[in-house]
């Protein structure tokens, strides 16, 4: 029947996929599922498409009549499954591998399910409560004291952005009434972050309205951590210049190499200077939950807001961000705006997460959280942590033993940043141009895949180990392939 002759007043040619149907390819999905992640070694890591293959492959215009789920789900693996990049596979040591499990797709279904708006208190009451113990669950597994309140965002770049709008708040400038454009009252601001800080902090910058310009990077030490006394030496520059410092971002964690800023000494200085300290510590934080690995969070219990990615390092699926600060007034201040129908009678008793941001409908996110910290259990994840700093030590001695190589940054977690230096190349533009070459050849290779990276300038390549799915016998295969290759390449020069 097509839509002319369909009697539109019959409900039953309306309304959604009927439950016998739903379960049916529901089940099917799941298999389909199990055996994805089962055989995942299967697949190319790094998608062999060229770009405008998939759409090339989809028709120009939707369909007028609904198609059948084995239709659609056919499609899934004729078109969609060869254009994915699979992050879950135990050979993707790219970025900061952010591996889906079991207990998080499982939670992802049934909050698309309930698919409940927790915007506020009443539309959504386990959502926000649930939200509010598994952050206090996560802070404590963190090893920080209580006193901080937590919320979760979708990115860490989300999460810092509102960070960076709280100390703004907290500078007292009143950017919320009036802005900043076209004021004469407001002297120029001030962010401060390490060199190696994420671009997320650049792009805060922008998105702010405080601008690329006032986003000032402090030097970093030769393991790449940011150096507190020239942080304090800016501010001090920078104040007599008459501009107003208002926030500094230390991360614990950097992107290219893992390095952990001296956050103590950082807060001493955010404490003298009357700043706000926000800690990134989307991957890297995540390790404080092993007691041993503590230290590295140390004066992050000083922090005025922090953050770790579950979507990073703690198997949730993309996206979830555990933020947290010791002053949600002020992140509250920052951002509430409650239109009439948006108010509730117990406004006053709870908190309504639309009033700590610029959303206002969110996703369940906590109960991925939920499902994996009950079904792994705390100490489940901290072996599972671990044993990917393990591999990472295991990686650094192998790379620190081959003659050709160099590797090019400490290594306090499982990232590793090296290059191919043979010694008969010293040249820095011959480096660079054999590095690139080794660097694409393993790329399209699709047997693994790394990423790249500068430091001081030069081009280096990472590897990271952080996949739940990767077990020794992959980081040594990895390793055979990136010998094997750098061979081929030295062979040919
Ligand atoms: C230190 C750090 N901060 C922030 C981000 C951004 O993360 P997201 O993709 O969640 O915004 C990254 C991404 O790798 C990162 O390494």
């Amino acid at each position: 029947m097509n839509s002319s002759t369909k009697n539109r007043k019959d409900i039953r040619f309306l309304g959604d996929m009927p439950a016998d149907e739903f379960r049916k390819f529901g089940y099917e999905l799941i298999d389909w599922i199990a055996n994805y992640l089962e055989n995942i070694e299967g697949y190319t890591v790094l998608s062999c498409v060229k770009p405008g293959d998939i759409r090339k492959q989809l028709p120009l215009s939707p369909p007028d009549e609904g198609e059948g789920m084995r239709k659609i789900l056919s499609d899934v693996d004729k078109i969609i499954t060869p254009g994915v990049t699979h992050w879950n596979h135990p050979y993707f040591m790219a970025y900061f591998n952010s591996s889906s499990s079991g207990p998080g797709i499982l939670a992802e279904l049934l909050s698309a399910a309930f698919n409940s708006n927790g915007m506020l208190w009443r539309t959504n009451p386990s959502s926000a409560e649930l939200e509010q113990h598994t952050l206090q669950w996560l802070r404590e597994m963190l090893g920080l004291p209580e006193g901080f309140w937590g919320i979760i965002y979708d990115t860490a770049s989300t999460a810092s952005m509102h960070a960076i709008a709280a100390a703004r708040q907290q500078a007292g400038i009143n950017v919320r009434e009036k802005g900043l454009a076209g004021r004469n009252d407001v002297p120029k601001l001030r962010l401060y972050a390490s060199e190696q800080a994420h671009s997320s902090i650049d792009k805060s910058a922008i998105t702010l309205g405080i601008g690329l310009d006032a986003l000032r990077k402090i030097p970093t030490d030769d393991g790449f951590r940011m150096i507190p006394d020239e942080l304090d030496k800016a501010i001090q520059e920078d104040k007599k210049s008459g501009l107003l410092p208002f926030c500094i971002v230390a991360t614990v964690g950097t992107t290219s190499t893992t390095s952990i800023d001296p956050v103590d000494k950082i807060a001493d200085i955010c404490e003298r200077e009357n700043l706000w300290l926000h800690v990134d510590g989307a991957h890297g934080g995540t390790a404080a939950i092993i007691p041993e690995m503590r230290w590295i969070f140390k004066g992050v219990e000083r922090a005025d807001s922090f953050l770790i990615n579950p979507h990073k390092w703690l198997f949730h699926p993309v996206d979830i961000t555990a933020f947290y600060t010791r002053k949600p007034e002020v992140l509250k201040r920052a951002f509430s705006l409650v239109a009439d129908y948006l108010k509730t009678p117990e406004e006053n008793i709870v908190d309504n997460y639309m009033d700590y941001g610029i959303q206002l409908g969110r996703r369940f996110r906590a109960l991925k959280l939920w499902f994996i910290i009950r079904y792994f259990g705390v100490e489940g994840l901290r072996d599972r942590l671990r044993y990917h700093l393990f591999l990472g030590k295991e990686f650094t001695k192998w790379v620190d033993g081959h003659p050709d190589f160099e590797r090019m940054a400490p290594v306090p977690m499982s990232t590793i940043c090296f290059r191919l230096h043979p010694k008969n190349i010293n040249e820095e533009n011959e480096l660079e141009k054999l590095n690139l070459r080794f660097f694409n050849e393993l790329d399209t290779s699709g047997d693994i895949m790394v990423s790249h990276t500068r430091l001081n300038a030069k081009y280096v390549l990472r590897v990271n180990m952080s996949g739940l799915r990767m077990e020794l016998k992959h980081i040594e295969k990895a390793w055979e392939i990136i010998r094997i290759k750098a061979e081929e390449i030295l062979g040919d020069l």
